[in-house]
This record gives C-alpha cells, structure tokens and sequence, in this order.
C-alpha cells in the first residue's frame, strides 16, 4: 500500500471542521495543550502538580507542525468548533503501517468538551482512514481513568482489544491503557446497519 498522500483534507460535519493546521493555529494550540485535563487525560504528565503543555515555544511547536504536514505517515487536523469557529483541538491519525493497511488515532480538545465535537471528529477521521485512505485497521490507546473518551470511542465503533496493565504512573499509583482497535468491515458493517454517518445529526428516538 503507497505511503499517504502529503495534502491534508478539510472535512466538515455538523458540529466540527478537521482542517489542516495553519501557523496561527498554532498559538491557539499551544494555549490549549495547557489545559490540566489535556494533559492528564493523554498522559503528558504524571501527577497534578506537574506543569501541563509541552516545553516547546510557540515558534518551536509551529516547526513541528510543519513538519508534520509533509510527514507521510500522519494526517494532522485542527479541530474547529462550528459554533464559535475557534480551534478546540487536533485529530491525528498517526504511525501509518503501508504494510498491513494500518494507522493510529489520536485526539484532544481543550475546554469545548461534552458537547458532541469529540464524536464527530473522530467519526470524521476514522471514516477518512476507512473510505478514503483505504486502510484496513485503525487503533489507539485510551487510560484507564479516562471513560469520557472510551465511551466515545465505543460510540464511533472502536472495540476493546487488550490492556496494557499499569502502562501509565500517575502521582501515587498506576493507571492501565486500554488498546482498541476498529475494522474497515467494523465500520461498513455499523454505516449499512444505518448508524449516524461522519458529520450527520442522528434522528430523534421514535416515540
Ligand atoms: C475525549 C474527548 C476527545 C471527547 O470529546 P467530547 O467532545 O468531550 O465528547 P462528546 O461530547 O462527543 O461525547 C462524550 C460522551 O462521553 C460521555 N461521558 C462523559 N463523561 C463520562 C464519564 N465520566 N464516564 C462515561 N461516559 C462519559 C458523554 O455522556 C458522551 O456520551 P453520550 O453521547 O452517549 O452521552 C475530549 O473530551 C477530550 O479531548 N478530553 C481531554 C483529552 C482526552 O481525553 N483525549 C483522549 C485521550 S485517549
């Protein structure tokens, strides 16, 4: 399977944009990765006290992006949120394996959760790698202390498919990492069952 392609879709739901990341982007995302619950939640940091977001300047962070989008084995989106038009986020999907049609995901939103965005950025992505890309597997890691995601994930399709024990050391203790993993067949089988597509509103329950 060919590596991916270098230009980075715009795909638009009801809710969100996955779009490529511009440099002022950027300045917005390196704010945002200061959330304490970002960097909890992905395991940046490993007890409450510890500083959230990453070291790197604004400047240094922009180059990183920039690589990022000539990178052949990624896709990079900045996630914006429709209803203010603001950057909340990144989706990525990540670690491309050509060989077995494989790819990585991973998410965050910083502030602007609990309202659906996580939901359809990562159906929208997911259904990139699947109906776009092609690709035959997609995976990722979700801690333990982390149900908001899981149960995102599981909305979109994922299923659990191991745990890493104690993957994670967080302030006193330690915190398994759940790996889940989705199927090109996983997710036509749940799109032909009628399941809410990539960026449509769900119809209201029957009465
Ligand atoms: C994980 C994340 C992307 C989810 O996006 P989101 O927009 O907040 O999530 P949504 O609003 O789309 O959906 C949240 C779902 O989790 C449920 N939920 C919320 N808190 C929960 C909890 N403590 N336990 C179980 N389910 C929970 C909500 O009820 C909702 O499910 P529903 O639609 O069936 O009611 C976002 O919260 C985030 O970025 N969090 C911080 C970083 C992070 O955790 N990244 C993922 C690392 S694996």
């Amino acid at each position: 399977m060919p590596a991916l392609p270098t230009d980075t879709p715009t795909l638009t739901g009801d809710l969100v944009e996955l779009r490529p990341v511009t440099a002022p982007d950027v300045v917005r995302l390196h704010a945002l990765m200061r959330d304490p619950e970002v960097g909890r939640l992905t395991g940046s940091v490993h007890d409450d006290a510890e500083p959230t977001g990453d070291p790197w300047t604004v400047e240094q962070l922009q180059e990183v992006y920039a690589r990022w989008a000539d990178d052949t084995d990624r896709v990079v989106w900045a996630v914006v949120d429709l209803g203010t038009g603001q950057v909340a986020g990144e989706a990525v999907l990540l670690d491309h394996d050509p060989d077995n049609a494989s790819i990585g995901f991973r998410i965050w939103l910083g502030g602007a959760r609990d309202r659906g965005l996580g939901t359809e950025a990562t159906r929208l992505a997911v259904g990139h790698a699947f109906d776009v890309l092609g690709l035959h597997r997609v995976e990722l890691e979700v801690y333990a202390f982390n149900p908001r995601a899981r149960r995102v994930y599981e909305k979109v399709g994922f299923v659990l498919e191991g745990t890493k024990r104690e993957a994670l050391r967080y302030a006193d203790g330690w915190v398994d990492c759940h790996v889940m993993g989705m199927l090109a067949q996983d997710w036509r089988r749940r799109r032909d069952r009628g399941s809410p597509a990539p960026g449509t509103t769900p119809p209201p329950p029957a009465r």
